[in-house]
């Protein structure tokens, strides 16, 4: 890796809900991205230093931070992009979840919100006996195909305001999860998954604010994802049609 004159100076979150930024200074090399820079430091001048990553490209979804006020994936975030100030970069835990120290949150609440939302495959009582045969270009496949590459990150959950300002609503990567499951010709939970996502928490609580479709690292978009439920929830209500 080629390394330029400039360093970088890092500001990052020491601590859990009380602490303060620590100043590192790291050296700029090409290409480098977020999570190189935090994984130089701690290998480099504070192995105490608290941080969550494990696949680096992409795929595992657990090295979101807020970079320099935005939450992102860091491991596919380059240093160029972000870069204030020609050196500058602000790193802070994910919002909207406790911190269990320096850049690393509790996501239990998170993932119980999925399952809150019935965000798990129900085969019924009696499972189909064959492979179901789903048309590539049918409407049901493409709502599916369009959410359901989520890698359970929190960017979404970090950047909604709906999820401060009410610790119970289910949030954006939840919601998501229930629709492609609605959308699942195999699935038979719906009826049980649509009163879950109807209640005060869930898909009516959210704003439309467009946060978590416009910082999605995955080009997913929640927001179309709970309007989709918004619908069914209505049709249901008016027409009996879930
Ligand atoms: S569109 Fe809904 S879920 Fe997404 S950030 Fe806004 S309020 Fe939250
Ligand atoms: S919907 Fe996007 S931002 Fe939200 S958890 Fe999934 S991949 Fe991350
Ligand atoms: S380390 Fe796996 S998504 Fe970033």
């Amino acid at each position: 890796m080629t390394q330029s004159a400039s360093a970088l100076e890092i500001e990052v979150w020491r601590g859990a809900e009380e602490g303060s930024f620590q100043t590192f200074k790291t050296p700029r090399r090409e290409h480098q991205t977020v999570l190189d820079v935090v994984t130089e430091i701690q290998r480099e001048q504070d192995p105490t230093l608290s941080y969550r990553f494990a696949c680096r490209v992409g795929i595992c979804g657990s090295c979101a931070m807020v970079v320099n006020g935005r939450p992102r994936w860091t491991c596919r975030t380059r240093v160029s992009e972000v870069l204030e100030n020609g050196n500058h970069i602000r790193l802070e835990p994910l919002r909207n979840l406790p911190i269990v120290k320096d850049l690393t949150v509790e996501m239990t609440a998170f993932f119980d919100k999925w399952k809150n939302a019935r965000g798990y495959f129900e085969p019924g009582e009696k499972p189909a006996g064959d492979f179901a045969v789903v048309k590539p270009d049918s409407k049901k496949r493409r709502a599916v195909d369009e959410s359901i590459e989520c890698i359970g990150c929190g960017v979404c959950y970090s950047a909604c305001d709906v999820v401060e300002w009410d610790k119970d609503y289910l949030g954006p990567a939840a919601l998501n999860r229930a629709w492609t499951l609605v959308n699942d010709v195999r699935d038979q939970g719906n009826a049980a998954r649509l009163d879950a996502i109807s209640k005060s928490e869930g898909c009516q609580a959210c704003h439309t604010h467009m946060n978590c479709t416009q910082f999605c690292p995955k080009g997913i978009a929640p927001t179309y994802s709970i309007a989709g439920l918004k619908r069914k929830v209505w049709w249901r209500a008016f027409w009996g049609i879930s």
